[in-house]
């Protein structure tokens, strides 16, 4: 419950809101739009003022997670290492652009900035599957393992 973790914030002050944000994001994977506006009623501020704070951070989601959530790395050293390929692939077979999910509700997709594995790149992850030194020639495999394996 939303409630329950602005419960933990009793003293929070209105300019230091993310760590409530980021709790609210642990918790549900994202930041919906009724939980915007809990905050704002709970700190006594706009909606609108919440939704400017969080969007400048570019950490916060504000939609919902598909089962299985691909992250793909678009930092410097990755693109280096042709990451737009294993990224267009990607889209291409999901049907999806960055930010998006697939209408099964199987997989989203968003470009990350530096996973920190820039030697092993290009790097991607599978909600907490790390892939790295990624090749184009195995995305269908990879994706293939997860339609093979969701129950
Ligand atoms: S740039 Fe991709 S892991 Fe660092």
């Amino acid at each position: 419950m939303i409630e329950s973790i602005l419960e933990k914030y009793p003293f929070v002050q209105r300019d230091n809101i993310i760590p409530i944000l980021q709790d609210i994001q642990k918790n549900y994977g994202f930041l919906s739009e009724e939980s915007i506006i809990k905050v704002g009623k709970y700190l006594n501020m706009p909606t609108s003022k919440i939704y400017g704070l969080a969007t400048f951070y570019n950490q916060f989601r504000f939609e919902a997670k598909a089962k299985y959530h691909i992250r793909i790395c678009n930092g410097t050293s990755c693109h280096i290492n042709s990451n737009l390929i294993i990224i267009n692939e990607i889209k291409k077979r999901l049907g999806i652009e960055n930010g998006g999910i697939t209408k099964d509700g199987l997989f989203s997709l968003e470009e990350t900035t530096c996973m920190g594995a820039c030697g092993l790149g290009p790097v991607m992850a599978i909600n907490e599957r790390y892939y790295t030194e990624v090749n184009v020639n195995k995305i269908p495999e990879i994706i293939e393992y997860y339609l093979n394996n969701d129950k």
